[in-house]
């Protein structure tokens, strides 16, 4: 087995990681990186590899780039590349006590009492409530129109992931309250916030006013819950059964924080990723034609969405994974520099920001052929480039921080896929759109709008 790289493997001295041409005194290179960071980056690799340095106004930034520095990047100890020291932006939104307000160890323990909550068992009945909720969504379209696909793959995943992530109360909040505080709370998610999240600004107001609301919601529900002896199976419930090593219960702050961390982490990223999909299907027709047929073999004799048959629906799945590849919704993963590393020859210092960038690395000519092409049977034997390292595909994270929602999402882009397809006859009503960068979660850029109208077939669900 390769021994993963470290200070020890070379005798040679070390050397300072090259910069990308083109920064600026003072800036360095934020103008380059605001206006399109997946180009800036990219032509970092091509000019000088692996590791390259770049400056955004004073902060050092070195970006690790291939499944070998990537593997390096996800191996480190978290006392070393900390993601603590950069994710405190998300403190105020998710609340003291709990993810990158405590210790590494003790964030690792509180989402570690969601995993039985994500089992085999509790997969079958999301996928239920994914086909619910997709199908009653496809019923509020009617039978044609225009709609704004980013605008509708939001307000269809808050559903789902209100349902299955937190619980049935809160899905039956979200007309009336729940997705207000939850859009003011995500509008805490912003440049400045990520700087100075303590900041009194407008926005930075709305989001505690929109944090105590959905506290106070949280709250009233395990009350109720409590007092009526209700203990439905979905993540609430888990939470509040769950108890620390040190057999602590978790208070009712910590489960509003943890499932508040994972609803962020989970839904808006669901939403852009489903958008992505749908927006390249709709340019392959030819292989949305595929899908449908896959769909048609999947469910002839049943009728009925089950989990089964969406982890057989592979040639979706090639589409989903094709969309990750193309469109990490989380461009840029970042963490900060503890204790120098090195790397092969190269020294990355304290205090220094490291970065993986999914979207720069997920086009690299050496490991996906012709990577600007949406080509999801590039994932099918024998070229299967996907399995050709253990991270040429990281759009889900790696290493201690990989993603533990992922087989959740891809249930959900499948299942909100196939029942849109065998629903309605699709096409787009804009150009393709550009990435808007402006946010956090890289979704399209306005407008984006397709048309749809009802498929003359019989759908192939009971
Ligand atoms: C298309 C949808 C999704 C994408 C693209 C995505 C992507 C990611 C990525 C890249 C990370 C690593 C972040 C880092 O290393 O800094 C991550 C972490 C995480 N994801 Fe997801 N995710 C998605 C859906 C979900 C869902 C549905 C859930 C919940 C069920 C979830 C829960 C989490 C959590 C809790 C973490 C933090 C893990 C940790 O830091 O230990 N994600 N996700």
């Amino acid at each position: 087995m390769r021994k993963p790289l470290n200070n020890e493997d070379t005798l040679q001295e070390p050397k300072t990681v090259p910069e990308i041409s083109g920064g600026w005194p003072l800036i360095g290179h934020l103008l380059d990186f605001q206006k399109d960071p997946v180009s800036m980056l990219s032509r970092g690799w091509r000019e000088k590899g692996e590791l390259v340095r770049f400056r955004l106004g004073p902060r050092e930034f070195v970006l690790f780039t291939g499944p070998e520095a990537h593997d390096f990047y996800f191996r480190a100890p978290e006392d070393q590349l900390n993601a603590k020291a950069v994710y405190q932006f998300t403190v105020p939104i998710f609340g003291r006590g709990v993810a990158y307000d405590v210790s590494p160890e003790i964030m690792t323990e509180q989402l570690g009492f969601l995993f039985p909550a994500l089992r085999e068992t509790a997969m079958r009945r999301f996928v239920r409530i994914m086909f619910e909720e997709a199908s009653e969504f496809a019923d509020t379209l009617g039978k044609d129109g225009v709609v704004d696909l980013p605008h509708a793959m939001n307000e269809l995943t808050v559903k789902i992931a209100s349902r299955c992530l937190i619980g049935q109360e809160v899905r039956d909040q979200v007309d009336s309250g729940f997705a207000e505080a939850y859009h003011d709370l995500q509008k805490g998610i912003n440049t400045l916030g990520f700087f100075l999240p303590r900041l009194p600004v407008t926005a930075h107001r709305s989001r505690d006013q929109a944090r105590r609301k959905v506290a106070q919601l949280f709250s009233r529900i395990m009350a109720e819950r409590r007092l009526g002896g209700i203990q439905p199976d979905d993540f609430m419930q888990t939470l509040m059964q769950a108890r620390y090593k040190d057999g602590r219960v978790l208070d009712d702050e910590e489960i509003t924080g943890i499932l508040l961390t994972v609803l962020f982490a989970g839904q808006h990223t669901s939403a852009v990723l489903a958008t992505w999909i749908g927006l390249e299907l709709l340019r392959a027709p030819s292989y949305l034609e595929r899908i449908r047929d896959e769909a048609q073999d999947t469910y002839r004799e049943t009728g009925i969405m089950e989990l089964s048959g969406l982890k057989q629906q592979v040639v979706l799945e090639r589409a989903v994974r094709e969309g990750e590849r193309l469109h990490p919704p989380l461009i840029v993963l970042i963490r900060k520099v503890l204790k120098p590393m090195r790397y092969k020859d190269h020294i990355v210092p304290a205090g220094t920001l490291a970065m993986v960038s999914p979207a720069v690395s997920h086009r690299l000519p050496h490991v996906f052929s012709d990577p600007e092409q949406f080509h999801p049977e590039r994932f099918s034997p024998p070229a299967s480039e996907d399995k050709q390292h253990h991270y040429a595909l990281i759009g889900f994270g790696g290493g201690r921080h990989r993603c533990m929602g992922k087989n959740f999402a891809y249930l959900q882009l499948k299942a909100i896929w196939t029942v849109l397809l065998d629903r309605f006859d699709l096409c787009l009503d804009t150009a393709f759109p550009t990435p808007d960068y402006g946010s956090w979660v890289t979704g399209p850029r306005a407008p984006c709008r397709i048309r749809y109208r009802l498929r003359s077939q019989a759908s192939i669900f009971r």
